[in-house]
């Protein structure tokens, strides 16, 4: 890679453009630029997010053999015992954010987390390297957005600690300010800048 790009481009490996869309604006901050990377990046059975974003990242690298993150990101619901943490993709695909919120319907106990790990590879490196990062918040008892077309995820049913409005009910600018995502990308820009 030319030198004057070197630290300042990175690619991201992901399929999903809202994941893209935040990762842009954090990187931003840093002067950064992403590029997205439609690869389908493999995606392993763990109860690791780190060790699915290692070989996932792994795996987007020798198709493309350049400078790549991916993410793998989870939802961990303490009054399910940490469900579906790693299986969030495929709870979210099969019974969505309304089987979630039935799934709760007589849990007192709504405290959540979602977590991040980005996970970075390039020729110089022996092994892939990951920053992970978390967002505390809450699972609400309904959803609530701001409009169905910017839905994603697990977003309307989930309020950070210390906001009173769910993921789902803030610009991408103001979810950047807490989430799990925002905070391993920019432990990652600092780190890539050095
Ligand atoms: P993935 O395996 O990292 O793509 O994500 C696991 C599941 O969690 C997917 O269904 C995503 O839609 C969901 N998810 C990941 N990150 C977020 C987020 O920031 N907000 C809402 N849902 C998310």
């Amino acid at each position: 890679m030319n030198f004057q790009l070197k630290g300042r481009v990175v690619f991201f490996a992901t399929n999903n453009i809202n994941k893209f869309n935040e990762a842009r604006k954090v990187l931003a901050e840093y002067n950064m630029a992403v590029g997205m990377l439609g690869v389908k990046a493999l995606e392993i059975q763990s109860d690791s997010l780190e060790e699915i974003a290692k070989a996932s990242v792994l795996h987007a690298f020798e198709k493309c053999h350049l400078p790549i993150i991916v993410e793998d990101a989870g939802l961990f619901i303490d009054g399910l015992n940490g469900f579906p943490g790693p299986y969030s993709a495929y709870v979210y695909k099969t019974i969505g954010n309304r089987g979630l919120l039935k799934l709760m319907e007589n849990i007192e106990n709504r405290e959540a987390k979602f977590e991040s790990v980005i996970a970075y590879y390039s020729s110089e490196l022996k092994s892939p390297i990951c920053f992970k990062e978390e967002a505390i918040g809450e699972i609400t008892k309904e959803e609530r957005r701001r409009d169905r077309a910017s839905d994603f995820g697990f977003d309307p049913v989930f309020k950070p600690a210390n906001s009173d409005k769910t993921f789902a009910e803030v610009t991408i600018t103001e979810k950047n300010k807490y989430s799990h995502r925002a905070k391993a990308l920019r432990n990652f820009a600092k780190w890539y800048k050095n």
